[in-house]
């Protein structure tokens, strides 16, 4: 059991308020007077506004390869990186590609974020400290200095070796998104999440992911402050992480046999997502149906319409949580309902009549407000985020381009894709295409 003084985890009403949203593209974008938040805001916050020395650990290069013991070169593990701290760090909220020639959102890391304003920051709770894990120089940077019993007795009640909490800063992509922020921002933790547990099981590490408030304070007291006016840092998830006993992997999971090389190619397309029309191989739907069934916060249904793949027909697919494969909701030419679904301020977000494939991810909004309240926000944003993580590396291990776009009307996407719950709600959409080399330049950066 674990207690603490309350701090600034995420049961705030800030992630409260837009459970219920429907919005396609926010009115302040409309107004954005063409200068962007600055991306490299989000490389540079760090405990500079505090008097504190600055402590920094430079951590080893990650691994190229995963899942762990896939290198038959690779040294063994770090001394001063026992857990392999880098490795997991790298692929999940690692700076992974730079594009010179893009005057405008430059850096990628290995999990999307819209416009590139990454609002989210990993922090990771080791015996010694919490430290800020610095994506730009892949570093850790102490956060505070903690009473080490108490973080022996928390990551002891936990099961845990080391403990990662994601957090998020919507003050960075509230300064172009306005109150939209939170949505985007609690999609992209959820996001993160899923990125941390799917390396962490690559990595050989038994990982469980905290969401409840009481474990999320404690794991926050004594560094995430709440009492400060501007750009807040909220706690999202926590992530409890251990060597895995005997070294083996569960035959349940889905881990991309080259996982680490698939982080580093992934992509969202260029600015306007137009692939080429080319059909995606069928076992795509294969990874996507297995990626999906052993997300690790299963709350989320997915529809997929198919649109573009080989020897399977086109139209409506489903598949609910814990069960894997596609079931075949309605056979039919699904670029129609596409265009209604996905449109931003009545013009169509992308080109759906040549993207192979687009998934909806639902989730059980109504029973989540009930057992949650304002909190349900938050939670299912985390669901789904993890599962929309798995569809953009299920997307990349088959060289296509994943995008997330929240340019769509989730009333007409409840009907056309014949979602039956009216308390069921789509929140992501993310269509699969082939972009060929027209994502920009993508200098991959490796440490
Ligand atoms: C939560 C979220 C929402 C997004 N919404 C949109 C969107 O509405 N329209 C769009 O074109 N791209 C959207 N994107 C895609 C990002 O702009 C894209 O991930 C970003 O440019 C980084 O590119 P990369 O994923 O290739 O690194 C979204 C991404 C995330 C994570």
């Amino acid at each position: 059991m674990v207690t603490a003084t309350p701090s600034a985890f995420a049961g705030d009403r800030v992630w409260a308020d837009t459970v219920d949203s429907r919005r396609a593209i926010p009115a302040s974008l409309q107004h954005a007077d063409g200068h962007d938040a600055d991306a490299s805001g989000a490389w540079a916050a760090s405990s500079a506004s505090t008097d504190r020395p600055e402590v920094r650990i430079a951590l080893p290069p990650p691994a190229l390869r995963l899942p762990h013991g896939s290198d038959p070169h690779s040294s063994d593990p770090d001394d001063s990186d026992p857990l392999g701290m880098s490795t997991l760090l790298y692929y999940a909220v690692g700076l992974t590609g730079y594009d010179p020639q893009a005057d405008r959102w430059p850096l990628h890391r290995a999990v999307a974020s819209a416009r590139c304003l990454y609002p989210t920051e990993c922090q990771v709770l080791l015996p010694h400290g919490i430290y800020r894990y610095d994506a730009a120089h892949h570093h850790l940077l102490r956060t505070a200095e903690l009473d080490p019993g108490s973080v022996a007795r928390l990551l002891d009640d936990i099961g845990a070796h080391a403990a990662l909490v994601v957090t998020s800063r919507p003050e960075r992509t509230a300064r172009l998104y306005g109150d939209y922020a939170p949505r985007l921002c609690a999609q992209e933790a959820g996001m993160t999440v899923g990125a941390l547990h799917l390396t962490a099981l690559a990595s050989g590490l038994d990982v469980e992911i905290h969401q409840d408030p009481d474990t999320l304070s404690a794991l926050c007291d004594g560094w995430l402050d709440a009492d400060v006016d501007a750009d807040v840092e909220y706690a999202m998830a926590g992530l409890a992480v251990a060597p895995r006993p005997g070294d083996t992997t569960s035959g349940q999971d889905w881990i991309p046999s080259e996982l680490a090389r698939i982080v580093r190619a992934r992509h969202s397309g260029p600015l306007i997502f137009d692939p080429g029309p080319e059909p995606a191989p069928r076992a795509l739907l294969d990874d996507l149906a297995l990626a999906l069934a052993t997300s690790p916060l299963p709350d989320c249904s997915a529809y997929l319409c198919v649109n573009r793949v080989s020897e399977t027909p086109c139209g409506i697919y489903r598949t609910t949580p814990g069960c894997g494969g596609w079931q075949l909701v309605a056979e039919r030419d699904v670029v129609p309902g596409l265009e209604r679904i996905g449109q931003t301020d009545g013009r169509v977000s992308l080109n759906f009549r040549s993207a192979a494939a687009t998934v909806y991810l639902a989730v059980p909004r109504a029973r989540a407000v009930e057992e949650y309240g304002d909190d349900a926000f938050r939670r299912v944003h985390l669901a789904a985020g993890a599962a929309a993580h798995r569809v953009t590396i299920a997307a990349a291990c088959h060289g296509l381009a994943a995008r997330v776009h929240n340019g769509y009307d989730a009333a007409a996407a409840h009907h056309a894709l014949g979602l039956s719950d009216p308390g069921e709600t789509v929140v992501f959409q993310l269509a699969i295409g082939r972009v060929g080399n027209h994502a920009g330049l993508r200098l991959p950066v490796v440490f």
